[in-house]
């Protein structure tokens, strides 16, 4: 039986159309629930977030999981089931025939909408729909990818969904609390992720930085490691996804891999860094904007510092290279008409700097070149593209980044940066 209002107001998104018991309007780009009525069911501000879901589940389950049959997936909190339905309809007929997925919320409504949306596909027989507390159904089974797209925090979820990852799990995680997370509400930060941010140009990595050792920890609590395989801070959400492995070994070490970052670190700050293997032994005796500091630093109260966060690499190559604009292109192929372009160009707006950006996520240097003059006490804003173009001239590996601020990541020593900067300037 179809829900009250069925078939209710067509929406739009990369090949799909998805009907909801409100209007939504495509182009809005803030929080759900100023433009949806009845609890939020469907942000279009978060399609850019399912659309790489889509790329990266297609990637992975050609790579990682090429040899697994039945890809166990769970949308935990699913509401109308738009992203199963992208997952199924999206990805290539050799991945969708292999996903397996659960959709849970709590509300009844959006389950609802959910069954009769996913009535119109093929691979509806793929979907097993479930009403109820995902905390519940997280704990049900083993799952090979997690998505956790909750209103606010991902805290109540996760040490739940790091139990229930199988022996190799992706597991991504949205997180809307971005005030908390930016250092903005210094008290909830405190209170749900322990946590302190200094908030200077780099307090969306920050933040993205605290969700990650946040979830590391989680992961650690029940023998599990995490690694990094994209992040992003995407206008008013965090996301991070993760390949969670169950290793009691490497969980013993996760200490080494959170730590703090200082803002103007002293000499000493900067020999401690190298010494710790956090920064290049080519940057001693420069004073880099920012370090990397161990978790045993303890920086006090007053300083700088931001963290406990992840000190560690902030995507892997691999799953980044794969997010590219002729990707995203493909997933609107199914689509004609005068709407096709629109919506493809939105799922390529989804992916753009990310591919390039892989090329240097290893880096250990995100550099906010806007806080460059000040820093240095010359200067003028330069441009991020032409100090990449330079870096990459000397030999290094330095590329744009998809940042909240315009902005590089370079593994060129902090000399050859400023070296760039002053011939730009
Ligand atoms: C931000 S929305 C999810 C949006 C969805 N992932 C999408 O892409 O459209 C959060 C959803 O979580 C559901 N929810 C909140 N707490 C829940 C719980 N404990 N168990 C199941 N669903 C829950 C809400 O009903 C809501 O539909």
């Amino acid at each position: 039986m179809h829900p009250l209002g069925w078939p209710g107001y067509p929406y739009r998104e990369g090949s799909l159309e998805h009907r909801l018991p409100t209007e939504v309007d495509r182009g809005w780009k803030g929080p759900a629930g100023k433009n949806v009525d009845g609890g939020g069911f469907l942000n279009p501000a978060m399609a850019g977030n399912r659309t790489r879901s889509v790329i990266m589940l297609d990637h992975l389950a050609k790579t990682v999981f090429k040899k697994i049959e039945k890809i166990q997936i769970i949308d935990a909190l699913g509401a109308t089931g738009i992203r199963t339905r992208r997952w199924l309809n999206e990805t290539s007929d050799e991945v969708a025939r292999r996903l397996y997925v659960t959709t849970c919320d709590q509300n009844e409504t959006a389950i609802s909408w959910a069954r009769s949306n996913l009535e119109l596909d093929d691979r509806k027989d793929q979907v097993n729909l479930i009403q109820g507390d995902t905390r519940r159904t997280l704990l049900s089974q083993g799952w090979h990818w997690i998505d956790l797209d909750p209103y606010g925090s991902p805290i109540p979820y996760l040490d739940l969904a790091m139990q229930a990852t199988a022996r190799r799990a992706v597991m991504s995680i949205s997180a809307t609390d971005t005030a908390a997370l930016s250092g903005s509400s210094p008290n909830p930060l405190k209170r749900r992720y322990g946590a302190r941010v200094h908030m200077d140009g780099l307090k969306h990595d920050t933040g993205l930085r605290i969700l990650l050792a946040t979830s590391a920890m989680a992961a650690a609590r029940h023998d599990r490691v995490i690694r990094p395989l994209f992040t992003i801070w995407d206008s008013h959400h965090l996301r991070v996804t993760v390949m969670v492995e169950r290793s009691k070994g490497s969980a013993n070490l996760i200490q080494d891999s959170i730590g703090w970052r200082i803002h103007s670190p002293s000499e000493e700050d900067v020999e401690m860094s190298i010494g710790c293997g956090l920064l290049p032994e080519h940057d001693r005796g420069s004073r880099p904007m920012h370090v990397m500091l161990p978790l045993s630093a303890h920086p006090p109260p007053s300083s700088m510092a931001s963290g406990p966060l992840w000190t560690g690499d902030m995507g892997s190559i691999d799953v980044m290279s794969s997010l590219t604009e002729a990707a995203a292109e493909k997933i609107c192929s199914s689509l004609d008409s005068e709407l096709d372009f629109p919506e493809s160009k939105r799922c390529k707006d989804a992916v753009k700097k990310i591919s390039s950006e892989g090329n240097a996520i290893h880096g250990s240097h995100l550099i906010v070149t806007d806080m460059l003059p000040g820093f240095l006490k010359r200067g003028n804003p330069p441009s991020p593209q032409k100090i990449a173009r330079s870096l990459r001239d000397m030999g290094y590996s330095a590329e744009v980044s998809r940042y909240a601020e315009p902005s590089l990541r370079t593994d060129a020593p902090w000399g050859s940066v400023i070296q760039a900067y002053d011939k730009t300037g």
